[in-house]
């Protein structure tokens, strides 16, 4: 068989043209800096109704999500296996994608069902043609994917992140786009020290309202964790809530936060998910879970002030590209920056597990740190 240079079909034994595209291998030469085998928020649930199909870029693959009629979520790689259409391009028949070039069909395990241009009595077995189905799972109102490093073991080696359940979907929910590496917006987000300068407002923060702080922190699920206190009292907001409160603040591998506030009889959850969409592009989406009903009636207010916290973090990554261009030394010193060592020693563990090293093992420790903001 010939083939033009470049194409690189080969004539597999089970007789089926492949063309020779190692997805992994391709992508283990040029380092994204992005974790797998673990799971990413995905999108919120009511983005994806059902029956339709959505295609979308995660962590530099193409994605296809598609809900089945009975509510059920799948996920596929967007790319056809016979000849590298994007599946999302197709349409849906019952709870299968059809493809819009040739009309094969895949269910949402990743089999091809039907090949329409097989001719009576050819003997070629359909289901041997696959296409990658990724792990998913649907909970608190978003679909969170499991990404893995090797497509042909799909198996999860870790559980979704654990969030407490104070409500079966986010009262609220803000979307953002940064511009910059998945890292950058990890450490901008979970920055403390960056509060008075960046969030500047009559009612939260001025720089003249900075503090000493003094935190206890210690390991918990594939992170670190804030341990639970009495908020800081110079956040004006936290007072509209009312009666004895306390804050734990979890932060967990590849970029999930999850702010848990304790009220009187109520609680808040905050929930911020980073997810790499390609190398410098980076969404952001925050939810926020509340037991109080009143609290619902402020959502108009709440709304854009949710939206202009995001924004100025956005603002100050944006800005910082300018300087990243360059390619600059960084620093990350012994105060609040020390969260942003643990992020980088975290994920390089967890990278060396995955790739054939030791059991991931945390490597934070319980400590106390100190800094001012
Ligand atoms: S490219 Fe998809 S069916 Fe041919
Ligand atoms: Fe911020």
């Amino acid at each position: 068989m010939s083939v033009p240079p470049g194409l690189g079909i080969v004539l597999t034994m089970d007789g089926i043209d492949r063309q020779f595209d190692e997805h992994s291998s391709e992508r283990a030469d040029e380092d994204d800096g992005f974790l797998r085998d673990i799971w990413y928020f995905a999108m919120p649930s009511n983005e994806l109704k059902r029956s339709t199909k959505f295609g979308k870029t995660l962590l530099g693959d193409p994605v296809l999500f598609a809900r089945r009629s009975d509510g059920s979520v799948y996920a596929l790689r967007d790319i056809c296996p016979h000849r590298g259409i994007p599946l999302s391009d197709g349409r849906m028949v019952g709870d299968e994608i059809e493809c819009c070039y040739h009309g094969w069909r895949f269910e949402g395990g990743g089999a091809c069902t039907c090949i329409p241009s097989l001719y009576e009595g050819q003997d070629f077995e359909v289901s041997r043609v696959r296409v990658l189905s990724y792990p998913v799972r649907e909970f608190l109102g978003g679909i969170w994917i499991y990404m893995p490093s090797d497509p042909r073991q799909t198996d999860p080696v870790v559980e979704p992140p654990n969030i407490p359940q104070i409500g079966s979907a986010p009262n609220m929910t803000e979307r953002m786009l940064f511009p910059s590496h998945i890292d950058h917006a990890v450490i901008g987000l979970m920055d403390p020290a960056h509060g008075p300068f960046v969030h500047k407002s009559w009612y939260w923060r001025s720089s003249k309202s900075i503090k000493q702080k003094e935190k206890a922190f210690g390991p918990s699920d594939y992170g670190f964790c804030m341990l639970r206190h009495p908020p800081s009292t110079n956040g004006k907001a936290y007072k509209l809530l009312g009666g004895e409160m306390t804050t734990e603040i979890r932060f967990q591998l590849p970029g999930v936060r999850i702010e848990h506030v304790m009220a009187g009889r109520h609680q808040m959850i905050g929930l911020t998910t980073v997810t790499p969409i390609k190398a410098q592009v980076t969404e952001i989406h925050h939810m926020v879970f509340w037991t109080m009903p009143w609290l619902s009636l402020l959502k108009p207010i709440l709304r854009p002030i949710a939206r202009q916290f995001l924004g100025q973090d956005r603002d100050a990554v944006t800005k910082q590209q300018r300087g990243l261009s360059h390619g600059p030394t960084l620093m990350l010193i012994n105060d609040s920056d020390v969260m942003a060592k643990w992020y980088f020693r975290l994920k390089k563990t967890y990278g060396a597990w995955r790739s054939g090293g030791p059991e991931f093992e945390n490597p934070v420790k319980e400590t106390t740190l100190k800094w001012r903001s």
